[in-house]
């Protein structure tokens, strides 16, 4: 189906730490996209605390997009946080907490559901464990043809994990949700953790300028990544603020952001211990090789190509992020 000249319509489907706050701030800034509404699932936090960061920013935003609250953990793993990064509460511990704000009484599955046969041609952007979405999609596989892009934030298509060497936290949380959806044939947009690495993280004096917009929403982006941007200086020895979601979510806003990219077929382990959650690329496209039918038939079969961001606009990103925080 063609989705062209259409209003934009998006939900995001986030475990609402603070990275995923500053990607949420974005969208409800923007004036291309409207956001019919935010999906909590279980990841860097508990459902409950992802949902309420939601609410907070979503009161911050002064924006009344409906919050919804989903799967409080994966598939058939415990839920494994990432408290150790963003803060026990995911925001840095600072005590923010929505005022007026409680979430809608429809669980996020159903919401995602609902959203996607009422308004086809959506895009979904999602910040967390795919959780939710493996759940919509088996409760309603029609959404598949129902979605114009689906933008991931997950995976480590060059092999460099932040949770373990193979894997990134998204995927490697519920591995088994993200294959389900990366076998879908939903339109994914796989944007990889290594795209914002390096020169991609908000640098010193990138802070500081953010700090020098002298807003309420400038102000928290960096002050809730406080837990965040120490925890990155350990995990990788690289100084500043690194923020995966709000880069996501640039792509969605500008798909122009993401320079390389090329379509092969994904998929996820979930059966190795030494590589749970590795999103394997099929570089090459060599799995439709018969050395490799019996390993990738189901990708083949079932799935549709992923498109595999590789390289990012970093000047574009940057200015969008500060245009979004002035
Ligand atoms: C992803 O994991 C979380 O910690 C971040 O919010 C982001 O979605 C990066 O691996
Ligand atoms: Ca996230």
């Amino acid at each position: 189906m063609e989705f062209v000249d259409m209003q934009r319509r998006v939900l995001i489907d986030s475990d609402t730490a603070s990275d995923d706050a500053v990607a949420i701030i974005m969208a409800l800034r923007s004036p291309l996209i409207e956001v019919v509404a935010i999906t909590g699932v279980a990841g860097n936090v508990g459902v409950e605390q992802g949902t309420r960061n939601a609410l907070y920013v979503a009161e911050l935003c002064g924006s009344d997009v409906r919050v919804y609250k989903g799967a409080n953990r994966p598939l058939l793993r415990e839920l494994q946080t990432a408290d150790w990064f963003h803060g026990c509460d995911g925001l840095g511990n600072h005590g923010y907490s929505p005022v007026y704000r409680t979430a809608e009484s429809t669980h996020a599955v159903d919401a995602i559901v609902e959203a996607a046969l009422k308004y086809p041609g959506i895009e979904i952007v999602t910040l967390g464990p795919l959780t939710n979405i493996a759940l919509a999609l088996e409760r309603e596989p029609r959404i598949v043809g129902k979605v114009h892009r689906c933008v991931v934030m997950g995976g480590a298509p060059c092999c460099a994990g932040n949770v373990t060497p193979a894997a990134e936290f998204n995927i490697w949380v519920d591995p088994e949700a993200a294959r389900k959806v990366f076998l879908s044939g939903l339109p994914i947009e796989m944007i990889g953790w290594q795209l914002s690495r390096f020169d991609a993280v908000i640098n010193e004096h990138e802070i500081a300028a953010i700090e020098e917009l002298q807003n309420p929403l400038a102000e928290f982006a960096i002050r809730c990544n406080s837990a965040a941007a120490t925890a990155y200086h350990t995990q990788t020895g690289e100084f500043g603020i690194s923020l995966p979601d709000p880069i996501a979510m640039a792509i969605l806003l500008d798909p122009g952001l993401s320079v390389e990219s090329s379509m092969h077929f994904v998929d996820v382990e979930t059966v190795s211990n030494l590589t749970r959650g590795m999103t394997v690329v099929d570089q090459l496209n060599v799995s439709g090789d018969a050395r490799n039918h019996d390993v990738w038939r189901e990708a083949v079969v079932r799935g549709s190509k992923i498109k595999v961001c590789w390289s990012l606009d970093i000047a574009g990103w940057k200015s969008a992020l500060m245009k979004s925080l002035s």
